[in-house]
């Protein structure tokens, strides 16, 4: 059973990352959602937020688990022995970033190859940033992020419940 490892900072999760984990999952026995666990980098909810709204989000998806990785992602997935890692390429202009990150990842893990996938179109423009920005400025977020997300957010924007 082949091992995926889809790694990020979720922060965050939203819609677009769940599609991804679905279609990931349809290729790969097993998929791992991986959430950065980086100190240094200034994420809006902290990890272990992030964490509990990715499981939530995926409970009930079979193959599918949830976990933590700091440092370099290359030694998390030889501590994982994984060797799929995947990445959503939403648009043309992701892929800048994205074979930066697979170059570094693939020098410093050999054995590890990083597969593209394309999330469905309507979330083609959706970003956490941009859902984040959404939510600071009182709009409704619900036909991006799961519900459990959308209370967050207005929590942590709005002060609401
Ligand atoms: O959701 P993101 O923020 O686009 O995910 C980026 C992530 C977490 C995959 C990337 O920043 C990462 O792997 N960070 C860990 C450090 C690392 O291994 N960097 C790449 C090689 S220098």
């Amino acid at each position: 059973m082949t091992l995926a490892v889809y790694p990020g900072s979720f922060d965050p999760v939203t819609l677009g990352h769940l599609d991804l984990v679905r279609r990931a999952r349809r290729i790969f026995g097993s998929v791992v959602v991986a959430v950065l666990d980086n100190a240094s980098k200034r994420h809006t909810f902290g990890l272990e937020e992030r964490v509990e709204m990715v499981c939530a989000a995926t409970r009930g998806m079979k193959g599918v688990s949830v976990d933590t990785f700091s440092g370099l992602l290359a030694d998390y997935m030889k501590t994982k022995r994984a060797r799929v890692l995947i990445r959503g390429v939403r648009v043309v202009s992701d892929m800048d970033y994205e074979f930066q990150l697979a170059f570094f990842n693939r020098r410093l893990g050999p054995n590890v190859e990083t597969v593209f996938l394309m999330p469905d179109g309507k979330y083609t423009y959706l970003a956490s940033s941009m859902v984040k920005e959404v939510a600071r400025l009182g709009a409704p977020v619900d036909s991006f992020v799961t519900p459990m997300v959308a209370r967050r957010l207005r929590q942590k924007f709005q002060g609401g419940v």
